[in-house]
């Protein structure tokens, strides 16, 4: 599928907008609604999405929430996704509190193996003051029993925020010394009523001065062409690489290759824009195959150039809060 001069060949999917953690710069500040269970798309509904993108080009998926790990029967839905031969890449983005080793073996058996885990500190005291929960211990646990079972790579996402752990940039990158690690600083994005002011945004130049005076200079490292938005580095030595996502400081959309899959089934082009085509009242209304595939085709074509992201909003719209898109 072509959106511009961009092909795209990647879909991300939230499985779910539920959460067990409350990440202060993800969650609104004021209270919420869940989505009702039954405007939820079905798994087999998802896995129909999937296999029409298929035809149309996607080779990559990555399972996002929320958090994935919430929703019910998730192991048998990751099987038959994994049985869909078209797909090469098939990844997951969770906040590693509800993975043991059972299931991350299980995982392995599928087929999966890589995994981006969220992770901001290294602090449990501080774990708790970001998440509201104090999971600290079961998160740390997966990454390592990710690691020893052999899932590579492991990508670390962490949002810095200014006052909260804007001290742990350097534990959390000398963690790349030591293991192969990607450790991925991401710059904090307003997405709707998080508690989180503006100010205590940390853009990826400040965050990077802060390493090279710790480590040295970064030594940049090549992207494959699939890679996503991160700019990779590697402190001299490291095992590990060190990337920076800047959708504030310098966006990505020239080289953006994603569409995305809501929990509520529609399709979102851009993260950072809130136009979504829908696609599961069509499909529940009997859509035939092609028409579902010129909905996907349709969204894509509204896929922007550019976001406008500046202070809070996109053009003076609030943009829908991350748990409800799946970052
Ligand atoms: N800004 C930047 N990153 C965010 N995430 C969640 N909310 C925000 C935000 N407002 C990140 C999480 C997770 C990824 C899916 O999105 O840290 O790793
Ligand atoms: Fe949950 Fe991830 Fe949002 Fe934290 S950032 S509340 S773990 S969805």
């Amino acid at each position: 599928m072509i959106a511009g001069n961009r092909t795209i060949n990647y879909l991300r999917i939230s499985i779910t907008d539920r959460c067990n953690f409350r990440c202060r710069y993800c969650v609104p500040s004021i209270p919420f609604r869940v989505i009702e269970h039954e405007k939820i798309a079905r798994y087999e509904e998802i896995l129909r999405i999937v296999r029409l993108g298929c035809d149309l080009g996607i080779t990559k998926v990555r399972i996002t929430g929320g958090e994935p790990f919430v929703r019910k029967d998730i192991l048998s839905f990751l099987e038959q996704l994994c049985a869909i031969d078209r797909l090469k890449d098939i990844s997951i983005t969770t906040n590693g509190s509800l993975l043991n080793r059972e299931k991350i073996e299980k995982l392995i058996s599928l087929g999966i193996k890589r995994m981006n885990f969220s992770l901001d500190t290294l602090d449990p005291v501080k774990f708790e003051q970001i998440t509201c929960r104090d999971r600290f211990h079961q998160v740390w646990n997966a990454i390592f029993t990710s690691h020893e079972l052999g899932i590579n790579p492991i990508k670390i996402n962490a949002v810095i925020l200014r006052g909260i752990n804007d001290d742990e940039i350097e534990a959390l990158t000398a963690l790349t010394l030591e293991y192969p690690f990607h450790i991925r600083f991401i710059e904090y994005m307003p997405m709707g009523d998080s508690a989180v002011e503006k100010q205590q945004q940390v853009l990826s130049e400040e965050i990077k001065e802060k390493i090279e005076s710790r480590f040295g200079t970064l030594q940049a490292f090549k992207k494959d062409p699939n890679d996503g938005p991160a700019k990779k580095f590697r402190i001299d030595g490291a095992k590990g690489i060190v990337g920076f996502i800047t959708p504030i400081s310098s966006h990505f959309c020239a080289e953006c290759n994603r569409l995305r899959l809501t929990s509520r089934g529609t399709l979102r082009p851009c993260l950072l824009n809130n136009y979504e085509k829908n696609i599961i009242n069509p499909l529940r209304n009997g859509a035939s195959d092609d028409e579902l595939k010129d909905i996907i085709l349709s969204a894509l074509a509204r896929k922007p150039s550019f976001h406008g992201l500046t202070g809070s909003s996109v053009k003076g719209v609030p943009i829908s809060h991350m748990t409800s898109i799946g970052g």
